[in-house]
């Protein structure tokens, strides 16, 4: 961590008077999903990432969370590193966040930078889902939710030839503070739905989706970038829902390719 902006652990790369890119991770994972984008961009942008409150080392707090109090956090990290029109890059849960914040403060960046997400809220069947994860942490700890849960995420290619570096991933995960988690959980079942905003967006997007993702499919996504005007749209070979890990060659190219247009 090289800064703390209310409590949140910040991590810089780069040259700070080149072209900001602030990256938002996933759940239930940390800023290290973006080492590979990091070390490819850090020589022409700066990049910028956090852990998101109550995961990483960011302090839970309370654990009461909600996507508006993510996208609060988001905000105090631009406006305290006077980030001017930063790229905003989520995955996932860090998509939700950068599309409510799109909704909530367009203005303030320059592209978008989508990756395995989705715009829908969670449906009943999903919000269910989400309680019956809080239930299992709560009764059995968080180690047997995240093996599942970040076990689901990835892809079959990336699991047969990366073993310990999933096993890992999931210890790590595993020792976040179980509060955080929870509180993640509860954001996520609680966040509006912002596909009704898609055709309001109004600057350059990149869509990127691993081709077996299990959580955000590509048709799903597919659909969700033919509602945003002029969107570009990837799908990424021998990857699930992480794609920037598992196979950051390809997405890494696309982000490249993206960027040199801006
Ligand atoms: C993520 O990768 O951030 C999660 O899969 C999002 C979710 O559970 O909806």
């Amino acid at each position: 961590m090289n800064l703390t902006v209310k409590d949140l652990a910040v991590f810089t790369n780069g040259n700070p008077n080149k072209k900001p890119i602030i990256f938002v991770h996933g759940f239930p994972l940390d800023h290290f999903m973006w080492d590979k984008q990091v070390e490819f961009l850090s020589d022409d942008f700066y990049c910028v990432r956090y852990d998101i409150r109550g995961l990483g080392v960011s302090p839970a707090g309370d654990g009461q969370f909600t996507m508006e109090s993510f996208v609060d956090d988001l905000e105090s990290v631009i406006d305290e590193l006077k980030l001017n029109k930063p790229v905003l890059c989520g995955l996932s849960m860090g998509g939700y966040i950068s599309l409510r914040a799109l909704e909530r403060m367009q203005d303030k960046f320059s592209a978008v930078i989508l990756c395995d997400t989705r715009s829908e809220s969670d449906n009943n069947e999903g919000k269910l889902k989400r309680a019956a994860g809080i239930k299992r942490i709560n009764t059995e700890g968080l180690a047997p939710f995240t093996k599942d849960f970040i076990t689901n995420c990835y892809g079959e290619h990336y699991k047969q030839n990366n073993k310990t570096d999933l096993e890992k991933r999931i210890i790590k995960s595993s020792q976040f503070d179980p509060a955080g988690v929870k509180g993640s959980l509860l954001a996520m079942l609680g966040r509006n739905d912002t596909s009704e905003f898609l055709g309001r967006i109004n600057i350059p997007a990149l869509i990127i989706c691993g081709e077996d993702d299990a959580l955000t499919s590509p048709a799903v996504m597919k659909s969700m970038a033919e509602k945003i005007n002029g969107s570009e749209f990837v799908i990424i070979k021998n990857s699930g829902h992480l794609s920037p890990i598992e196979n950051p060659e390809e997405v890494n190219k696309a982000i490249g390719d993206f960027l040199k247009k801006l």
